[in-house]
C-alpha cells in the first residue's frame, strides 16, 4: 500500500488517538487536528511516527478555514479525512453558541466537518483513492424516530436538550457520508460512516458531571471496549484495501456493515438536511451532480 496522509480530527485522546497510533504504526503520515495545542502534542510524542499536530477548533469557522489553508500549503495532498472529533458533554444543561452564533453541538459536530470536507474535497479527489469517514454513535438505537429537526436544528425555538442536539448530529454525520457517496459517485472518494459502541473515555473526561452521571458512566464502562479496539473499524474503514463500491456504508465494530435508520438513507431526507447544512454554512457544495436516487 502507498503512503498516505491521514487527517484525524480530535485525535488527541481515545478512539481518534488510538486510530492515529494504528494508522501511524502502519506507515501513514497522520496529522492530528486538534484544538488543544498542548494535549495534541503530548499525544504526537507518544505516539511517535511521521506524526504532526494542526490546530483545528471546529466550533470556530476561521479556524476550519485556517487550517485547511495549512493543510493546502504544508501537506501536498491529503488521501483520508476522518472526522472524529465530537462535542458531547452531559453536565451541559444550556444551550451555547459558537463565535459565530451556530448552536456549538451542530456547528462542531455537523457544520464544522461538512465545511471541512468541503474545503478539502479537490485534494481528496486528486488522490488516488481519497476516504472520508464520518463518525456517529450506537447510541442512535435509543433514538429510533429521531429525525434532523429542519424548522430548528439549532434550538432557538425549542427547550435545549444536550441529548438530542448530539444524537441529531450524529444522525446528520450518517446522512452527510451518504450524501457525499453519491455526490462523488464517477470519482475515486469513497464515504463511510462508523458507529462508534460504548467506548471507555477515563474518568478525567467531563470532569463537571454531577456525581449521579459520574457513577452511571462507571457502570456503563465496565461493558464498554477500549479505544483501541474501536480504533481497528476506523482503521480497516479507512486504510484497507476494499472495493471501490464500499461507500456510503454504516459500519460498527468489528467492521460489520448495518443498516443506518431507514430516514438517514431516504433521499429525499438527506437532500433536504444537506441542502439546510449548506444554507447554514453559506456555501454551495464543492460537488453538486444530479443524485442518482432522486433523479
Ligand atoms: N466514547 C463513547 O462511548 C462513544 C459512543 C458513541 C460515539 N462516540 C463518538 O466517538 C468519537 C470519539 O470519541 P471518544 O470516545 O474518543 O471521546 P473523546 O476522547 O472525548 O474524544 C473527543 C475528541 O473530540 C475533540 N473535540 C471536542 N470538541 C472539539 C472542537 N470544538 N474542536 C476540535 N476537537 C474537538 C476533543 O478534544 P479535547 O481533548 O480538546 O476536548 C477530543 O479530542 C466521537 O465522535 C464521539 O461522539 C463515542
Amino acid at each position: 500500500m502507498e503512503r498516505e496522509t491521514v487527517i484525524i480530527t480530535g485525535a488527541n485522546s481515545g478512539v481518534g488517538k488510538a486510530a492515529a497510533r494504528q494508522i501511524a504504526a502502519r506507515g501513514h503520515r497522520v496529522v492530528l487536528a486538534c484544538r488543544d495545542p498542548d494535549r495534541a502534542e503530548r499525544a504526537r510524542r507518544e505516539i511517535g511516527g511521521d506524526c504532526r499536530v494542526a490546530q483545528l477548533d471546529l466550533a470556530r469557522r476561521r479556524s476550519v478555514h485556517d487550517f485547511t489553508d495549512w493543510a493546502r500549503r504544508a501537506l501536498g495532498g491529503v488521501d483520508v479525512v476522518i472526522n472524529n472529533a465530537a462535542d458531547f458533554d452531559l453536565s451541559q444543561t444550556e444551550r451555547e453558541l459558537t463565535p459565530d452564533g451556530f448552536e456549538k453541538i451542530w456547528f462542531t459536530n455537523h457544520l464544522a466537518p461538512v465545511l471541512l470536507v468541503d474545503r478539502l474535497l479537490d485534494l481528496l479527489v486528486a488522490s488516488p483513492r481519497g476516504r472520508i469517514i464520518n463518525v456517529s454513535s450506537k447510541g442512535l438505537l435509543f433514538h429510533p424516530f429521531l429525525t434532523v429537526n429542519l424548522d430548528d436544528p439549532m434550538f432557538a425555538k425549542r427547550p435545549f436538550s444536550v441529548s438530542k442536539a448530539y444524537y441529531q448530529s450524529k444522525l446528520a454525520q450518517i446522512m452527510h457520508a451518504r450524501w457525499l457517496s453519491r455526490q462523488l459517485t464517477g470519482t475515486m472518494v469513497t464515504a463511510n460512516c462508523v458507529n462508534v459502541t460504548n467506548v471507555k473515555l477515563g474518568t478525567d473526561r467531563h470532569p463537571d458531571l454531577p456525581l449521579w452521571m459520574k457513577r452511571v458512566r462507571a457502570v456503563k464502562e465496565r461493558f464498554a471496549i477500549t479505544p483501541e479496539r474501536m480504533a481497528e473499524t476506523y482503521v480497516k474503514t479507512a486504510l484497507d484495501e476494499g472495493p471501490r463500491n464500499f461507500t456510503g456504508e454504516l459500519v460498527e465494530h468489528p467492521f460489520k456493515v448495518v443498516r443506518p435508520p431507514a430516514y438517514a438513507t431516504d433521499p429525499h431526507c438527506v437532500a433536504r438536511v444537506m441542502d439546510l447544512s449548506y444554507k447554514q454554512l453559506g456555501v454551495g457544495p464543492a460537488v453538486s451532480y444530479e443524485d442518482p436516487e432522486i433523479g
